[in-house]
């Protein structure tokens, strides 16, 4: 039986399983289980199928997702993790930018079912051409597995609002094949520093995510 989480709002227990309310009942996204409880019908979130939930996993504090928070989802693929953001943000926006035209689909064929997911096809490294669009936002979510993934991130942060929080998922193989995950971690730390931002959480997504570190930054 689903157990609403304390600590993360929006966020239910079931075991050893994290869940979010389907905002779509019936609808699947990724294969993933449903469970029903006294509450609704409940979405199984896979840890191993993204990073988010692997930062709660590894014990993440910083939670700052609200039912009506504003979100700028960065490298949102087909919506496997964008999709449970809205689950939790049920009354708030999730603008999600994805630069593959064939994860687009997918990312639109959701956003159908799914009113507050806004999709945006295009380039995370450019928010001059969607920033318009989205104002400023409450919490931004970036997860492109890219070489210049800090450069994105910090160009980004322009779009979150003072005071707001920013999730940087960085994949060490994408920054650098070779150096090891702590190398390419001290890197985007240092470049963290030089920003508006405090980093407030860290954590290694390993087992859930190979190579991955989450960082959690407030906006000053
Ligand atoms: C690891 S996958 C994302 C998985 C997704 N965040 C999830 O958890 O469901 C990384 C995604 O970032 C996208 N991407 C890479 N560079 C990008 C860029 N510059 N702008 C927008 N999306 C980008 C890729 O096409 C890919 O879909």
């Amino acid at each position: 039986m689903p157990v609403r989480s304390t600590e993360w709002e929006g966020v239910y227990t079931d075991g050893p399983w994290l869940l979010t309310r389907n905002l779509v009942p019936g609808a699947v996204v990724y294969g993933e289980g449903l469970v029903h409880g006294r509450d609704g019908e409940f979405r199984r979130w896979d840890a191993n199928r993204s990073k988010l939930a692997a930062y709660l996993k590894r014990g993440g504090q910083v939670w700052p997702f609200r039912g009506r928070s504003s979100v700028l989802y960065l490298g949102a693929g087909s919506g496997t993790t964008a999709s449970h953001v809205s689950d939790v943000c049920a009354d708030g926006t999730v603008a999600a930018v994805e630069i593959s035209p064939r994860s687009f689909r997918g990312l639109l064929a959701l956003s159908e079912k799914r009113p507050n997911l806004i999709p945006i096809l295009g380039d995370a490294a450019k928010p001059e051409s969607y920033g318009a669009r989205i104002g400023s936002v409450d919490v931004l979510y970036q997860d492109v597995a890219q070489r210049d993934q800090d450069g994105i991130f910090l160009r980004n942060l322009d779009l979150l609002r003072s005071g707001g929080i920013g999730f940087l998922m960085v994949k060490s193989r994408s920054a650098d094949v070779s150096a090891s995950p702590a190398t390419v971690f001290d890197s985007t730390k240092r470049a963290l520093a030089h920003a508006r931002v405090d980093l407030v959480d860290f954590r290694y997504l390993e087992p859930f995510q190979a190579d991955h570190g989450a960082f959690v930054v407030r906006k000053s």
